[in-house]
């Protein structure tokens, strides 16, 4: 039987459907929103998924909209959730539910640009490279074991928006990359907390570079 996952994203949905792209062998059980109107969601209906929203104004707090969150995905029996584009900060109490069950795309090197407007980040710090991590969560927010990374230049013109849609190439190449391993059990969280690839094309730390064969 083909693993399955439950996608959470917030907006455009671009790296879920990358992911409903690239024929994984895994079953995606449901795409669920925070937002509405998340133009995702009639992305993934299109596609005959399970759509749902569990709206985060509808809580108080944090720690209801993650339980009524966590509710939302267990009817799903999901072996794993993948956050593409999820924005919202997760309490401990939901991350520890999903423990080594919870996959993060950032866009950024992590670790470094933590946190929002990375590419706005990078640039400030004139960074001659940048680019995006597929990562396991952990408690500490944008950290985690790193499953992939892509490395994309910072050319002299960039804006926040021209760096924004080079990196976002990127992602989608990587999550499907990061989520096929999954599928097909070749990671591995390992004692040290880093993460290993078996066989992967590209194993070196599951690095993307521009310009290298895949
Ligand atoms: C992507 O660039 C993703 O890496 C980022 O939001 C964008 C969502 O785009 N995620 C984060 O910043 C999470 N901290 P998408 O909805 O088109 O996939």
């Amino acid at each position: 039987m083909k693993p399955r996952i439950v996608i959470l994203i917030s907006g455009r949905g671009s790296n879920m459907a990358a992911l409903l792209a690239a024929s994984l062998p895994l079953e995606i059980a449901a795409v669920i929103s925070n937002r509405p109107g998340a133009a995702g969601l009639a992305l993934a209906t299109a596609q005959g998924i399970a759509a749902e929203v569990v709206d985060h104004q509808a809580h108080a707090t944090r720690e209801t909209f993650d339980q009524a969150l966590a509710e939302a995905i267990d009817r799903h029996q999901p072996q794993l959730v993948v956050l593409a584009g999820f924005m919202r900060i997760l309490t401990p109490a939901f991350i520890r539910h999903y423990q080594g069950r919870l996959l993060n795309i950032h866009p950024s090197l992590l670790p470094a640009f933590p946190g929002l407007h990375t590419h706005r980040q990078a640039l400030q710090a004139g960074v001659r490279i940048h680019g995006c991590t597929v990562h396991f969560v952990t408690e500490q927010l944008d950290h985690g074991p790193i499953v992939a990374q892509a490395a994309v230049p910072v050319l002299p013109d960039d804006t926040e928006e021209t760096l924004a849609a080079r990196v976002l190439e990127s992602e989608h190449r990587i999550y499907p990359e990061a989520l096929r391993w999954w599928a097909e059990g070749r990671l591995t969280l390992r004692d040290d907390g880093r993460v290993g690839v078996q066989g992967a094309a590209f194993p070196q730390g599951a690095l993307r570079v521009p310009g290298a064969a895949a």
